[in-house]
């Protein structure tokens, strides 16, 4: 269906593809792993047009094609499904979907129910769970991102791609939307596929190709082939699976929540009399499904949102109504799970982003000056020891792949010795090398004595790395556990609000 042969693509200082030979056949789910940086989303962004290739050519279908633009690669049948929904939360799915390909002129009355029947006949074509007359600002992210998948296909694509579809879903959506793809697949639609879950990439693909620093390391067989196999070939080595915890003797209270209440959008609290405290020494994870409250109680953590009862405290001084400048001057450090809103400033070079808001440390100054010397080797010192890949630590954050924008935040949050590491999602769009790294550097903090409160939807992540858990949802804390108190399928129950248990006293065993 697809053949790429000897595409090269050089930004400055780097070669992003470097003569890659790409065979996708149609009706495959073809899946494309690598590294942070191995160059997966630039050779996507080239097939739909949106980079031109320096060397290279294409076919589709056989016949050789030049992809100039989006508009161009629909008209040949590929579509690219958005990492970052560009959806009107005001609009319907029906509006969306047909937004951009609807004849000049805003949707008359008759129009618009046309596309409503169109978009539903697709839903039921492909079986998809989903209604064309829901405003889109009532929908779940997993419901959202069918609505792109349906965008795409309403273009009347037969080629999807996805760059990391499944890096903002909960794993019960992971599941729908692998079922979806599959019904794709059934009727004849070909997919690629980007991710860094390796067990997920086994599970939907046919065929798997790796590249490695720009290039293709090889294409293989789903079936057949295992997660340690596949690591390696991403690698170049071996990589280890494992983490070890050993136990901590958890030290004084660090962070404490007693009984705060949140504000959220329409008046209802988005955090409901949540208790919790975290001692030095201590990883503390909160699980949940995204959008239980965890997002509003980290900004209210870190004073960047306001609290309506209740208090917070650091180290047992009150800071409920302190600035975010001021939580952080304190010692708390935090990875937004937002990076780029909340972590990076894109436009600014990565030796910037490295020390934002610490420029202003007596290391950093020369008199009343920046030493710009010193934030340049401390930064290099950074790259090197996150292995940030970049060409140059004068470019800007834009320009690095994004788990590379990634590492530059965690290396950042975890550079100046805080007390206290609020991570949200830290290893999120990581390649398995660096979740290993980071998830190691956790550990270590906390054998340290730091307290760490630790948000993620990764289960998995949370079961291994925490002396403690909560569960959110619905804004409430409804379950603590000691580590392995709890099984996965327990935790379900209390993540979905099956089962709640009276939790949150905040008095943590010691
Ligand atoms: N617009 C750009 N300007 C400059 N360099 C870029 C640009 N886009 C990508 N690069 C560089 O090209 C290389 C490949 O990046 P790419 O985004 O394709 O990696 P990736 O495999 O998708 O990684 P990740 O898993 O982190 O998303 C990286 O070194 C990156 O810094
Ligand atoms: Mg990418």
């Amino acid at each position: 269906m697809i053949v790429l042969r000897g595409i090269t693509k050089r930004f400055p200082g780097v070669v992003a593809n470097d003569h890659i030979d790409l065979e996708v056949r149609r009706g495959e789910i073809h899946a494309l792993v690598g590294e942070n940086g191995a160059g997966k989303s630039t050779l996507m962004r080239i097939l739909y047009g949106l980079y031109q290739p320096d060397e290279g050519t294409i076919e589709v279908n056989g016949r050789p094609v030049v992809i100039d633009s989006p508009r161009t690669a629909l008209a040949l049948g590929i579509g690219m499904v958005h990492q970052h929904f560009m959806l009107i939360p005001r609009f319907t799915v029906a509006e969306n979907v047909i937004l951009g390909s609807e004849p000049a002129g805003a949707f008359g009355r008759l129009q618009r129910r046309e596309a409503e029947e169109r978009v539903r006949e697709l839903c039921q074509q492909y079986g998809f769970a989903l209604d064309p007359a829901a405003e889109v600002s009532t929908l779940s992210v997993g419901e959202q991102q069918r609505v792109e998948i349906i965008k795409v296909l309403y273009r009347g694509a037969g080629v999807l791609i996805l760059d990391e579809p499944t890096a903002v879903l909960v794993p019960q959506e992971v599941d729908e939307l692998f079922v979806n793809l599959r019904r794709l697949r059934e009727q004849g639609k070909t997919i690629i596929f980007i991710s860094h879950m390796l067990d997920e990439v086994l599970e939907i693909s046919d065929r798997i190709t790796v590249l490695r620093r720009g290039r293709v390391v090889g294409t293989v067989p789903a079936a057949g082939t295992t997660k340690s196999q596949l690591a390696e070939m991403m690698v170049g080595r071996p990589v280890l699976l494992e983490l070890e915890h050993p136990p901590v003797m958890p030290g004084d209270v660090r962070l404490e929540a007693r009984d705060i209440t949140v504000a959220g959008r329409g008046g209802k609290p988005a955090v409901h009399r949540v208790s919790l405290a975290v001692r030095a020494g201590e990883i503390y994870g909160i699980a949940g499904v995204e959008g239980n409250g965890q997002t509003e109680f980290v900004e209210a953590l870190v004073g960047l949102r306001p609290v309506i009862s209740g208090q917070i405290l650091i180290d047992g001084q009150e800071v409920t109504h302190a600035t975010a400048r001021a939580v952080r001057l304190l010692g708390v450090a935090n990875i937004p799970e937002d990076r780029h809103r909340r972590g990076l400033v894109l436009p600014m070079a990565v030796w910037e982003n490295v020390v934002l808001g610490h420029h202003a440390r007596r290391q950093f100054l020369n008199g009343a000056f920046v030493d710009r010397q010193a934030v340049e080797s401390f930064a290099d010192k950074q790259v090197e020891k996150f292995d940030i890949r970049l060409s140059s630590i004068d470019v800007p954050a834009l320009a690095l792949s994004g788990g590379n924008q990634q590492k530059v935040i965690v290396a950042r949050e975890f550079s100046f010795s805080p007390k206290v590491l609020i991570a949200a999602q830290p290893t999120r769009g990581l390649d398995i090398g660096a979740t290993e790294f980071v998830e190691r550097q956790l550990l270590e903090a906390r054998a340290n004595g730091m307290a760490v409160l630790l948000i993620s939807a990764n289960l998995e992540e949370v079961l291994s790395l925490s002396d403690r858990i909560g569960v959110m949802y619905s804004g409430e804390l409804v379950a603590e556990f000691r580590r392995g108190e709890a099984t996965p399928q327990e935790l379900g129950l209390y993540m979905t609000g099956t089962r709640r248990q009276t939790a949150g006293t905040g008095v943590s065993p010691s």
